[in-house]
């Protein structure tokens, strides 16, 4: 009965959700600002400077450009969709938003700072939410007054196909603060998996240990990288080789996790000095152009 009543509220708490804030127009932000509006939801998308966030409008509109071509969708919803996003520099701008998602680099000061201007700016229980692979939602929470009102949801790139949104409660997130946030997910049209605030999560926490070993295999000579993502496509069945998985989510994201892990868990996450390489070389994987496969930029 209890939880009925708490399901109802969060559902009613998320129906009630009219604009939301994303912090952060890079792959991940600009995702969320499409699905968001492509559930009906009213967009405030900010970034740090013009041309990071018309990088990100530019992005989300040759996504929706993508699925106009493949006849998915209409020019007339495209235009919709697009008219639903406003994009800004000015985090003021998120003043009457309901609900407020952060997507701003793996960086804890940064985001830190992120939360701590969006809660001057927002009502005092607006739900801040945070997308960080790997950072403490806890620790989050504690930057900002009424930290109840915190919790993670985890979106996986690219976000428009993939389903899972991980929802991570924190140390003091309020039940209704993630039962709103797993409403909402199902609201955009995914499917929320709710987890403790514990590092790496659990879909960070498997598979960036798989993918640090391929690249010691690499480096060790083992096999190529073409061969070392061929068995582990043909041979487990997994849908991209753990290589092109970390050309795509982008190899500093990457080495960022795995310290934090490293961190935590000692020993057995220890970043590949292969990686530390190719990050130091800027070779970040498909953003850059390059990382373990060619992505034809050189
Ligand atoms: N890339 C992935 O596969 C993936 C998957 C799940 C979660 N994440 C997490 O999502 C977050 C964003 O990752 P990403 O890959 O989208 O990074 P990204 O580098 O593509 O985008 C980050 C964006 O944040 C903007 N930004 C930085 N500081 C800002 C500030 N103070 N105010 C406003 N905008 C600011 C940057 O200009 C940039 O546009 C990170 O926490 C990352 O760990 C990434």
């Amino acid at each position: 009965m209890e939880r009925d009543s708490n399901e109802h509220l969060a559902r009613d708490g998320a129906a009630a959700i009219v604009t939301i804030g994303v912090v952060g127009a890079g792959t991940m932000g600009g995702g969320i600002a499409q699905v968001a509006a492509r559930a009906g939801l009213d967009v405030v998308l900010i970034d740090q400077s013009e041309s990071w966030l018309d990088r990100g409008l530019v992005a989300i509109t040759a996504d929706l450009e993508r699925l106009v071509t493949k006849e998915r969708i209409t020019d007339e919803r495209r235009d919709q969709i697009l008219a639903r996003i406003e994009g800004s520099t000015r985090i003021e701008h998120l003043a009457a938003c309901d609900l407020v998602i952060e997507a701003v680099n793996e960086s804890l000061p940064t985001k830190i700072e992120v939360f701590t201007s969006v809660s001057d700016i927002v009502a005092p229980e607006v739900i801040l939410v945070s997308n960080t692979s790997s950072i403490s939602i806890t620790a989050l929470a504690g930057s900002v007054a009424n930290p109840e009102r915190v919790a993670g949801m985890h979106f996986f790139n690219p976000v428009p196909v993939m389903k899972l949104v991980e929802v991570i409660r924190g140390l003091q997130s309020s039940d209704e603060t993630v039962a709103t946030v797993m409403a909402l997910a199902e609201r955009i049209d995914k499917t929320p998996v709710q987890v403790a605030d514990a590092p790496g999560f659990v879909a960070n926490r498997l598979l960036l240990p798989m993918i640090n070993e391929a690249i010691f295999c690499l480096s060790e000579g083992v096999a190529t990288a073409e061969d070392i993502d061929r068995v582990m496509r043909l041979g487990a069945s997994h849908p991209m080789g753990p290589l092109a998985l970390a050309d795509l989510i982008g190899l500093d994201v990457c080495l960022g996790i795995l310290e934090v892990l490293h961190g935590e868990f000692g020993d057995k996450y220890r970043p590949a000095p292969m990686l530390r390489q190719m990050v130091a070389a800027g070779r970040l994987g498909r953003k850059s152009g390059a990382g373990f496969h060619d992505h034809g930029g050189g």
